[in-house]
């Protein structure tokens, strides 16, 4: 299970990789717009931050510089994440040895910073995923985690239970938040499960006529809390994808786009202004290429699209199954459209044909697979 991160067309792997092992965040300049929602070290106040002290009296911490790279315990025992749960698989979280990952959410810093004692904090950072892909996902991404803790005279007083108290103050804070940020979109709450909260909740925002998840939360089980030597207390918790919300307050359309080095996209944004949107420069035309085979027990689609990544980089914008059967003897077919698109220039046929070519010779020797 050797390490393989998709880095960035644009990026350099060494830069990056320097940066995540000395666990701080992506440089700024690579992160016009997401910086200007959050200011990862920065000094001036940023929206969230700013909506966060402005409303409570008691002062979030913020943390933006802890390691990405986290053991499995963080990332997934003490949060209370079962051993057989799909996020804990070799195809859904990168491991960099069998006890140590790459973190999937900054969830994974909850425990260590609720039993240094802190009662209310935000840790933002890099957060990384094998994923599908397509115009809202990516392997690296950023996330904001809260965690606001609460004694009993606090929801004494208000006559509720803590477990509702708590939610309640969860749903006002949240909402107050997109407001701050955004306004008036249309949102609504979807209840979920996660391991580590109950009752759990998403966010969603209405965004190029579909509904975009933009944040995860809960009541924080209070077995995390009793592990920390919190058992009187309350806590909720939430995770909220920086790209996402970014994606919606500058409506921009893909999220390769903060990968973007283009000046036409860099020069769109700037520290501290919420106000700008994107505006289209020439969008090329996408380019479709279909592969159809025949899969093996093993098949996952993300490592399908971990291959076509490999080759591909950014010049890949969605992989998507458009037919699926399976015949009398029992073999599996499946076709996927590769959409090949770059953001910054015109493909030619022949580098999109020799991307096919060795998509589908990566496909045979990587994923056993039989084309057809
Ligand atoms: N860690 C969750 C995710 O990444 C989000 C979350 C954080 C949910 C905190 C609940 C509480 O999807």
């Amino acid at each position: 299970f050797a390490l393989s991160i998709p880095f960035p067309s644009s990026g350099s792997p060494a830069s990056l990789f320097s940066s995540l092992s000395s666990g701080s965040p992506q440089k700024k300049s690579r992160w016009a717009p997401v910086a200007a929602v959050l200011e990862v070290g920065g000094v001036k106040i940023n929206a969230i931050y700013e909506y966060f002290d402005a409303n409570y009296s008691g002062k979030f911490v913020k943390f933006d510089n802890l390691s990405p790279i986290v053991s499995t315990k963080e990332n997934f025992d003490d949060v209370l994440v079962p051993a057989d749960h799909v996020s804990r698989s070799y195809n859904d979280t990168y491991y960099v040895n069998a006890n140590t990952v790459l973190r999937c959410h900054t969830s994974a810093h909850q425990v260590e910073l609720l039993r240094q004692g802190h009662n209310q904090f935000l840790v933002t950072g890099d957060v990384y995923r094998r994923d599908s892909i397509d115009a809202t996902h990516y392997p690296v991404f950023h996330q904001m985690e809260g965690v606001r803790v609460f004694s009993p005279d606090e929801w004494q007083a208000s006559g509720l239970d803590a477990t509702s108290y708590a939610a309640m103050d969860l749903k006002k804070s949240l909402e107050g938040l997109a407001c701050h940020l955004f306004g008036d979109v249309e949102m609504r709450w979807v209840d979920t499960y996660f391991p580590f909260t109950n009752p759990s909740f998403e966010l969603e925002i209405y965004f190029q006529e579909k509904w975009m998840e933009v944040l995860g939360c809960g009541v924080t089980e209070q077995e995390i809390l009793k592990r920390s030597d919190r058992m009187d207390n309350v806590a909720w918790a939430f995770g909220l994808g920086l790209e996402r919300l970014a994606m919606v307050l500058f409506e921009i359309p893909d999220i390769r786009l903060f990968w973007s080095t283009d000046e036409r996209f860099t020069s769109q944004f700037s520290e501290g202004q919420l106000g700008a949107k994107f505006k289209p420069f020439s969008k090329f035309p996408p380019c479709y290429k279909d592969v159809s085979f025949w899969i093996s027990d093993s098949f996952t689609e993300n490592n399908l699209c971990e291959v076509v990544r490999g080759i591909a980089g950014d010049l890949v914008e969605e992989v998507q199954l458009i037919d699926n059967f399976t015949n009398k003897k029992g073999m599996t077919s499946h076709c996927y459209r590769i959409a090949y698109r770059s953001t910054e220039r015109s493909l030619t046929d022949e580098e999109i044909n020799q991307l096919q070519w060795n998509v589908r010779e990566a496909m045979q020797s990587k994923l056993n697979v039989v084309l057809r």
